[in-house]
């Protein structure tokens, strides 16, 4: 089934095939067609009667979902009205769908105010690229749209899911994993990182008051469903999701906004505040629940708008999952040049022929292709990747090139990331996490310096 890479001089041999479609080989006679299944916690791809893995059909969840799928006309608005041409990963599809980001796009044309808010369940300190690229996307919005980002850090969530966690070992990975975040590149100003487990108990008071309002208005049958909830699942794990959803409150953070926190009165006015959820697909069932109840609260919400990514293909090829517990499965951000090297020459599934003189004839398959893929990731440039395509395709690129090309990109951006990881201290990191009041908004200051119409004032400041 899977095609062979055309074995080069210097290069080690390249993987095969897919490893986990082989290990759902190993008994054909029991192998059957399994769907694809999607929620919060686990993800699989669907398997073909033969066991073999499949690609994800996000489409698919789309449709059983009733998301919007991106669009051209909804992208160049986005463009017109920003002044910035979308980023690759939506104008390659990696961020595919969306909730109402148009009505995100009017409140930003309306020059008023909104937030961003994202996450992550802190389960190992050894995070890859799976892990930075929804983060690196996180950032350029803000760095686009000029709003305040909360980052969630659900190290209650990833306990309560993992029996062999503690809480103690959660909040250590939380503390690890904001350093790998800041180090990104987000604007302290612009940026506040919360632990759960810690900002509920530091000021996060309206954000439990909202919790435990939200739970009210949410029963048992709402959540079984779609969580995949029964009745031996321990009762943390179904109050978990009220936390995740109202974090998409503005209420929820009022020292961002410079409110009074320790008050016992929630603001009305922060609860009106729109919010856009940059997120994996899988988070949605979440934000479904927060959208289908938000306006039930005392001071509604709005809908949260959302912007859902694919998944990132693991080295063994799509359906795989890039997995913190297995190394050969993704570029970490801890790994050396060399290790890059190796484990994309050695593990990066190919869509290469067998032979050389095949692959010369046929061509290759770059959509099947990890290291193509990888490049579409992280090669800004569309007309070069499109090259590469094309070349791969006619079999004038081999896959040992289209390797090379991917290392040196994949070096180039661990290096980076572990140049700006070193400088990231426990001070920096003290001061991403204390909740204060940020400040943004300088865009619209500069526009008004320059005389041109401002739109009326939103919240901020007050
Ligand atoms: N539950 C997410 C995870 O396990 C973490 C998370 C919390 C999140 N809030 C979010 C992710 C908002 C995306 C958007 O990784």
């Amino acid at each position: 089934m899977a095609e062979k890479a055309p074995a080069e001089p210097g290069e080690p041999p390249a993987v095969t095939s897919l490893s986990i479609a082989e290990s759902a080989t190993a008994n054909p006679t029991e192998a059957k067609a399994t769907e694809q299944k999607i929620d919060p916690w686990s993800v699989s791809a669907a398997t073909d009667a033969q066991g073999n893995v499949l690609a994800f059909d996000y489409e698919a969840i789309s449709k059983k979902w009733n998301t919007k799928l991106l669009d051209q006309p909804l992208l160049e608005r986005f463009e017109r009205l920003t002044g910035h041409k979308p980023h690759r990963w939506l104008r390659r599809g990696l961020f595919f769908s969306h909730r109402d980001l148009d009505r995100i796009l009017d409140v930003y044309e309306r020059g008023e105010d909104f937030f961003l808010y994202t996450g992550r369940g802190p389960s190992s300190d050894n995070i890859h690229i799976g892990h930075t690229i929804p983060f690196e996307f996180t950032k350029w919005l803000q760095d686009v749209f000029d709003v305040p980002l909360v980052i969630m850090l659900t190290d209650d969530e990833k306990a309560l899911f993992k029996d062999s966690l503690t809480f103690e070992e959660t909040m250590q990975f939380g503390r690890d994993n904001a350093k790998d975040i800041i180090a990104i590149g987000f604007d302290v100003k612009k940026t506040f990182i919360y632990s759960d487990l810690k900002y509920l108990s530091m000021g996060g008071h309206h954000m439990l008051l909202n919790a435990w309002e939200f739970s009210k208005a949410v029963n048992f049958n709402q959540v079984r469903g779609a969580f995949g909830f029964d009745q031996s699942t321990n009762t943390g794990r179904i109050f978990f999701p009220n936390l995740q959803c109202v974090a998409a409150f503005g209420s929820s953070y009022p020292q961002v906004w410079g409110h009074d926190a320790a008050s016992d009165l929630r603001s009305k006015k922060l609860a009106a505040i729109p919010c856009l959820i940059p997120c994996a697909i899988d988070q949605d069932p979440y934000f479904r629940l927060v959208r289908d109840n938000a306006h039930r609260m005392r001071f509604p919400s709005p809908k949260p708008a959302l912007l859902h990514s694919k998944f990132l293909t693991a080295l063994q090829g799509a359906g795989g999952k890039m997995s913190a517990s297995n190394p050969n499965s993704a570029i970490f951000m801890s790994d050396t040049k060399k290790q890059i090297q190796n484990k994309i020459n050695r593990h990066a599934f190919s869509g290469g022929q067998e032979t050389l003189e095949l692959h010369r004839q046929l061509g290759g398959n770059p959509d099947v292709d990890v290291a193509y893929q990888y490049l579409t990731y992280f090669e800004d440039d569309d007309a070069k990747l499109d090259n590469f395509a094309a070349k791969y395709r006619a079999g004038e690129m081999l896959t040992g090139e289209m390797k090379k090309e991917c290392i040196k990109l994949m070096q180039a951006y661990v290096a980076n990331f572990q140049e700006a990881r070193a400088k990231v201290t426990d001070e920096i990191l003290a001061e991403f996490m204390r909740p204060r009041k940020l400040e943004w908004g300088a865009r619209k200051v500069a526009r008004k310096e320059r005389g041109e119409a401002v739109p009326p004032k939103g919240t901020e400041g007050n």
